[in-house]
């Protein structure tokens, strides 16, 4: 496992890297730098005359949640936003013919127990590919404002060989997204919803925390272990996130191994690809869409499986 600071190596041999748990830095460029800026501007006219960072000793949570609820959305699926990523993404070495993405999300950290669930939820200790990411999907994450050590993200590196007994056997990606991603805005201070969660106590360290500023962008494996670190300073985080994969990857189902992964369904179904917005073809989806990769890359899981689609 390896951090590389702006390597100039080629996209291919970094996927194999990010395949074996390594990390890749990069300073920013013209299209993070656009894609930072969109953001904070609309967070900053939602929330004016506050700052954003300190919205949290202005506001009720309530409403707080209201106007994410709106905001969120709205950068996601800003038109600007895939503009800027696919910027982002050709700048950064990516065949944008091969190279496929999801709308960028926009998360929230605040400060203490403010706010930390549905919209702004405070995720917990997982891998993506609890929820139905495939093994070739890669993580890009972004500060939109400076972070520091007590408001920022981390990865549990013990965690990419060592399996975490795990709820992801209950998790349909698809079955999510009809009865639960809808109703976020409503879960101000609990989450009732079920997602896959650690059901046996994590270490937490030793524990990477990428302490970058706005522009930068850092890239890591779906499989790793990562969580929010609890916001004990007195500002909010905000950031940007989305994912890649590639077609090559894809066809082959080449990527990181599974070592408890037992969700069904795919996300594969959301990607875009850099050209055109194009989705995936339907037959690349197909090769995900029924588990068989998590029994694939890990035959141990194959009875779970098995009885979750019986069932
Ligand atoms: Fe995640």
């Amino acid at each position: 496992m390896n951090i590389f600071i702006d390597s100039p190596m080629s996209n291919d041999a970094r996927r194999k890297e990010l395949y074996a748990g390594s990390i890749f830095f990069h300073k920013p460029c013209s299209g993070s730098i656009k894609l930072c800026d969109l953001a904070r501007k609309l967070t900053e006219e939602v929330f004016k005359p506050f700052d954003p960072r300190k919205i949290q000793e202005s506001m009720p949570a309530e409403r707080v949640a209201e106007i994410l609820a709106v905001l969120k959305p709205k950068f996601i699926h800003h038109v600007k936003s895939k503009e800027f990523i696919q910027e982002m993404l050709g700048e950064l070495g990516c065949d944008l013919g091969k190279t496929y993405f999801d709308v960028p999300r926009m998360r929230t950290a605040f400060p203490g127990d403010y706010l930390k669930s549905g919209i702004a939820y405070a995720f917990h200790p997982h891998r993506d590919t609890w929820y139905s990411a495939p093994f070739c999907q890669i993580n890009w994450w972004m500060p939109m404002y400076p972070i520091n050590a007590e408001n920022c993200m981390a990865i549990h590196p013990r965690y990419w060989s060592q399996p975490l007994r795990n709820g992801s056997s209950q998790y349909n990606y698809y079955k999510w997204n009809l009865e639960s991603r809808q109703t976020a805005a409503q879960h101000v201070k609990s989450d009732t919803r079920i997602q896959p969660k650690p059901e046996e106590p994590v270490e937490l360290d030793p524990q990477f925390r990428l302490i970058c500023k706005p522009g930068d962008v850092y890239q890591f494996s779906a499989a790793q272990l990562h969580s929010t670190v609890p916001n004990t300073s007195d500002l909010t985080r905000y950031s940007i996130d989305f994912r890649t994969v590639h077609l090559d990857d894809v066809w082959s189902r080449t990527g990181a191994p599974n070592i408890d992964s037992a969700c069904t369904g795919t996300t594969m179904v959301d990607y875009l690809r850099g050209t055109d917005l194009s989705h995936l073809p339907p037959e690349a989806i197909a090769l995900y869409e029924d588990g068989t990769e998590t029994v694939y890359k890990n035959p141990a899981t194959a009875q779970v499986i098995t009885n979750e689609v019986a069932s």
